[in-house]
């Protein structure tokens, strides 16, 4: 169910409701973060594994600082430079922060959305949110109000916002201990970061976790994946068994009813990405295959991208299917 506005959505998200909010990156499903029986009921409608934790939503950095055992000036920098914007700073939490949120760990993870309806509903509230991506665990993240709706149907209440602008979840940075590393990559870089706060900052370990435990239980091997099977290849030239449904970033190929051609440029194809993968799921075909993106681009800024976007398609393309 679609909102009629903020006001609505504020009294839903008080009256103990589950909304979900537009911000820059994907939409997130909102509760109060410093009530644990409404966090609760976020990882049921997402059976979501309670080793998770969960990302605080806040208005402004003083609201980030009172979840914050310690706030280190690294966190400052990082805050100036890059929010309100798509970068989540990992940090020693404080006692405020209920164990549920933070899957019983030390740290908490923090962040400042840019997208005003977001900020308005986090002061309308007067309280951090939570704002897991609004999707069942490991399926695909809503860039859409209707793509919540589709994932939800009535359960939830959707705050429209239009469609997302980044399109790919926030940078993950963990300050919590030295050296400061990337836990999940997003739009903004490790060198960006680096840059920011004057000191190294390590790449995500590794693109794809296949086992064991992850350095941030988001990062499991098959995620962001759609319900039918999907490939990722070089060339999609021709059709194979089944019906196939390809997603290209050159000309279509000939011979293949279901096509989705993608933007060339990084930015662009990140916003695409997740519509365009469950677009592929509702198109009834047997395999998706996904022509493998560059890895690199002309600018330190492109390259970031491209790499969570890769990220993303090797977790989306990761079998599992038992
Ligand atoms: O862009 C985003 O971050 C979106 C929008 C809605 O803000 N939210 C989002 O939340 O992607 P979620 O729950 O789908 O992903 C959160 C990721 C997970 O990989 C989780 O493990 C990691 O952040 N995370 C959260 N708190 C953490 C912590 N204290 N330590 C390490 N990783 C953490
Ligand atoms: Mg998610």
């Amino acid at each position: 169910m679609i909102a009629d506005g903020l006001d609505q959505a504020v009294a839903a998200l008080k009256a103990g409701q589950i909304v979900a909010f537009p911000t820059e990156t994907v939409y997130g499903l909102a509760a109060d973060a410093l009530d644990e029986s409404r966090v609760r009921r976020i990882f049921d409608i997402k059976a979501r594994p309670a080793t998770n934790p969960l990302i605080v939503h806040v208005a402004d950095v003083a609201m980030a600082r009172s979840l914050a055992a310690n706030w280190p000036h690294e966190a400052d920098r990082i805050a100036e430079t890059f929010w309100p914007g798509p970068v989540t700073i990992v940090i020693e939490r404080s006692d405020i922060v209920p164990d549920i949120v933070t899957a019983g760990g030390p740290t908490v993870g923090v962040r400042c959305p840019d997208h005003d309806l977001a900020r308005a509903l986090i002061r309308g509230c007067g309280s951090p949110l939570v704002g897991p991506s609004a999707n069942r665990s490991g399926h695909v993240s809503p860039t859409t109000a209707q793509h919540v709706e589709a994932e939800f149907g009535d359960n939830v209440l959707v705050l429209d916002g239009g469609p997302c602008r980044a399109g790919i979840e926030s940078t993950v940075v963990s300050l919590a201990s030295r050296p400061f590393r990337v836990l999940r990559p997003g739009v903004i870089g490790a060198p960006a970061l680096s840059r920011a706060i004057g000191e190294p900052v390590e790449e995500a370990a590794e693109t794809v976790v296949t086992g064991g435990a992850a350095p941030s239980p988001g990062l499991h091997a098959r995620h962001y994946a759609p319900r039918t099977r999907c490939i990722l290849v070089d060339r999609i030239d021709e059709a194979g068994p089944g019906r196939i449904c390809a997603i290209v970033r050159g000309p279509a190929p000939s011979g293949i009813p279901d096509v989705i051609v993608m933007p060339e440029n990084a930015a662009d194809y990140a916003r695409a990405l997740y519509d365009a993968l469950r677009r592929a799921d509702d198109s009834g075909a047997d395999l998706i295959a996904i022509e493998r993106p560059p890895l690199e681009g002309r600018q330190a800024e492109e390259t970031a991208i491209w790499a969570s976007i890769a990220d993303r398609l090797s977790r989306a393309t990761t079998a599992s299917y038992g």
